[in-house]
């Protein structure tokens, strides 16, 4: 069980600003995603810093092929079943597509829903120069912000694909200005995914506040991936996931098990039943 109660003083918590002062002391940030109470729960006992309530819901939760149907509402339902299991990790909301593609001012009513009925503790929108006026916004509204720059899920189409970013001259320059862009526009930290890790490490090197890689190699100042990639819930993840655990094959072998004790008539037991 958690040390940690309702009435833990906010010190033990983990903000957008304790964040950032970890990139000054070299501690390494970890984040998951998390789409439920009960893995909440775990990971915030677990101790990770960030849980983000990932568009990937759209993947893993829904079982379409992009992130791109996920709605509003959707995310701010999962964030507010997250919530109920969170308390010491920031809680990250993250704002699918078209929820801030629009205009800032969308942005920034979307956030404030991610945040009034979500319970979210601060939000992640994705994309460098092209939402810099959005992230200024919501900043201003007193919303911290995490940007998401590189492979960014949401312009599948306009990439052509899941395509690693940052290649070559032109790839390169543009991952910097974007990361340089969001950072100057108030966010508080940055997704960098699917970018060669050389350019992960310069990125880093160049920007005050933390960077959190995903296929962005071992030097960024923190490290998120997917629940369901990292337990194995997920036959279809990328080369740059470690399995830690094989939850899949481990839920279908007590299903197997379930179904086989049913058919025999060894389950329930005279333990489980009520007298
Ligand atoms: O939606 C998501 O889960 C994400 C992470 C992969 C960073 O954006």
């Amino acid at each position: 069980m958690s040390t940690l109660t309702a009435s833990s003083p906010r010190e033990h918590r983990v903000t957008a600003r304790s964040l950032a002062q970890r990139k000054s002391r070299d501690e390494p940030i970890t984040m998951l995603t998390a789409y439920d109470f009960s893995f909440a729960r775990i990971f915030d006992e677990a101790g990770i810093d960030v849980l983000l309530v990932g568009d990937s819901m759209g993947n893993v939760v829904q079982g379409c092929e992009t992130t791109l149907p996920v709605t509003l509402d959707e995310v701010i339902y999962h964030t507010r079943l997250v919530s109920r299991g969170v308390r010491r990790s920031l809680l990250v909301g993250d704002m699918p597509f078209g929820s801030y593609q629009v205009s800032p001012e969308q942005a920034v009513e979307s956030s404030i829903r991610l945040v009034k009925e979500g319970g979210a503790h601060a939000v992640k929108l994705e994309g460098g120069t092209h939402v810099a006026e959005a992230i200024e916004r919501i900043s201003a509204a007193q919303i911290p912000v995490m940007a998401h720059v590189g492979l960014t899920p949401q312009s599948v189409n306009k990439m052509g694909g899941f395509r690693v970013q940052g290649r070559g001259e032109n790839g390169r320059a543009q991952v910097k200005r974007d990361a340089l862009a969001v950072q100057e526009a108030g966010a508080f930290a940055v997704v960098l995914e699917g970018i060669p890790a050389e350019l992960a490490t310069e990125v880093t090197q160049l920007l005050e506040i933390p960077t959190i890689g995903i296929g962005a190699g071992p030097s960024c100042d923190g490290q998120v991936l997917v629940m369901h990639d990292m337990l194995g819930l997920n036959d279809e993840h990328p080369s740059f996931v470690k399995q830690y655990v094989n939850l899949g094959s481990l839920a279908a072998q007590a299903a197997r098990q379930f179904a086989e004790e049913v058919g025999n008539r060894k389950f329930p037991e005279e333990r489980h039943c009520y007298r």
